[in-house]
């Protein structure tokens, strides 16, 4: 702890630590049918009746992606260090295979754009928007889809490579697998525990072939993978039905990605529960796992990224009042995301939630940054970031729509009329960003935290619903205004520490 020269107490953020924000194609862009961008499956999925709670789609969306120019500005002023956003494949390979120069054309743009405002560009290549051709063929059901997106990491190492100094490949495969393939709550759509199995190896192969392709073309930058990944606490660590449910949480969500990519093995409780529940589903998985799969898969990587939301606290039991649901209410039939479901119930524990019910739980993030660490990657010299935290909070916009302001095509505001005053979510990054220095502090290597969102945006299956913005959007004028927390984040950024105690 030191005072700064504001007078406050401070916590300083170790040296070189990177303060970013995080958005992905589908969610912001728009434009969906521009310059020769073919039909994702979210473009399908969000047609689906009933698939969307507020039935809308990324047609439009933040229209990021003519303003790109006025949002990288925005970004500037802000001063972050870093812009994690991905690339929309079917941008690049509308039909799955034919390359689209304008497609890579304008990550060109934005990715100039960035550096010259002196924001390290941080892609990922897949946030589960597939091209709309290759899921006709199966999709990531089909295992030549994983060449085919090999195919498409050495297309955007020839087009962005000599400016991109870190890769990702995939974000949250456990979402593009289980809640898309098993719930059937995200797109393709599908209810099967078969789907989520072969999906998820294949998004995983996928993964480690991408990964190979660059480190064959260039050795000197970063490369990973993003996780999804939570803490599974049992609601009473003395009762054994407790802990198993917590177990079969922990092993379906984290272990069954985590395994794979450090250890080169599927995990061995997890493929017996997934066996009572469907074995010819296992059966099928189990041959579709080629030899030498497991080595391309556990290829090294130099970064972990991981995303950060909330907690699972479960019982085996059932319990008297049961948590509030999680999952967005569509009325279509979906499933849980879990095939081995039986006997896992969620318990109430107090904490408070944001808009989406999820609960708030900072500590949790330091649980999870030293576990990783101490279980996965600090033996192999891996670096973690955090690329994803956030919140939706219902923000309440104080002076009427027509303060809600704004960068304009030519100019970027000196003043933010009219403000958002999410207090809460302001405290929910101070108090998350303060939990990421925790783990620094006991010695995990946590090298950069990513705010979800930089701006509201498409929240998939809650469509527009939800708003877990730094800044807001209005989506009838597509005017951008900071919002509190933005302006807090700014004052992070610029003193590189936290302001503690009763002065701030
Ligand atoms: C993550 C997704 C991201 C966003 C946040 C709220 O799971 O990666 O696109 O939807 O949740």
């Amino acid at each position: 702890m030191s005072r700064s020269a504001s007078g406050f107490d401070v916590r300083p953020l170790p040296e070189g630590f990177t303060l970013g924000a995080a958005t992905a194609a589908y969610q912001i862009e728009g434009s969906a049918f521009e310059d020769g961008r073919g039909p994702s499956i979210w473009d399908t999925f969000s047609r689906v009746p009933g698939a969307i709670l507020t039935g809308e789609n990324g047609d439009v969306a933040c229209d990021h992606y003519r303003r790109y120019q006025d949002d990288v500005q925005m970004m500037r002023r802000m001063g972050l260090d870093s812009y994690r956003f991905s690339i929309a494949w079917p941008r690049i390979f509308p039909d799955g295979k034919t390359f689209n120069s304008r497609g890579g054309d304008f990550y060109s743009r934005l990715v100039d754009e960035l550096l010259e405002a002196e924001i390290l560009p941080w892609p990922t290549l897949y946030h589960w928007d597939l091209p709309q051709a290759l899921q006709d063929e199966g999709g990531w059901l089909n295992r030549d889809t994983t060449d085919r997106f090999a195919d498409y990491a050495a297309k955007m190492q020839q087009v962005l490579g000599d400016r991109i100094t870190a890769w990702t490949t995939l974000n949250e495969p456990w979402c593009s697998s289980f809640l898309s393939h098993t719930a059937g709550l995200h797109a393709p759509g599908l209810v099967s525990v078969r789907g989520g199995l072969l999906s998820s190896h294949h998004l995983l192969l996928a993964h480690g072939k991408a990964i190979n392709t660059w480190r064959s073309e260039n050795s000197s930058q970063d490369l990973g993978v993003t996780l999804n990944l939570t803490v599974a606490t049992a609601a009473d660590a003395e009762n054994p039905a407790d802990v198993d449910a917590a177990r079969r949480i922990d092993g379906q969500f984290n272990r069954w990605f985590l395994d794979p990519i450090f250890e080169g093995e599927y995990p061995n409780d997890i493929i017996a529960d997934f066996t009572e529940v469907d074995r010819r589903a296992v059966e099928d998985f189990a041959k579709a796992i080629r030899p030498g799969d497991m080595d391309v898969i556990s290829t090294n990587l130099d970064f972990l990224g991981v995303n950060y939301y909330h907690g699972e606290h479960v019982s085996g039991i059932a319990p008297k009042v049961a948590a509030e649901r999680t999952e967005a209410p569509t009325p279509r039939e979906t499933a849980s995301p879990f095939p081995s479901n039986e006997n896992i119930f969620w318990v109430e524990r107090g904490l408070p939630r944001t808009d989406m019910n999820w609960e708030i739980d900072p500590g949790g993030l330091t649980t999870l940054l030293k576990r990783v660490s101490d279980d996965y990657t600090a033996k192999r010299d891996v670096a973690l970031y955090v690329t994803e935290n956030g919140a939706a909070f219902d923000d309440v916009v104080m002076g009427g729509p027509t303060a809600d302001t704004v960068p304009t095509a030519d100019a970027v505001p000196t003043t933010d009329s009219g403000s958002v005053e999410d207090t809460d979510r302001a405290r929910f990054l101070e108090d998350h960003i303060a939990a990421t220095i925790d783990a620094i502090d006991e010695g995990v290597d946590v090298r950069g935290y990513y705010y979800w969102s930089l701006m509201d945006n498409y929240e998939w299956a809650w469509g527009y619903s939800k708003r877990f913005g730094l800044v807001r959007v209005n989506y009838e004028t597509q005017q951008r205004t900071l919002k509190r927390s933005a302006k807090t984040y700014m004052q992070i950024i610029e003193e590189r520490a936290l302001r503690v105690g009763d002065g701030k």
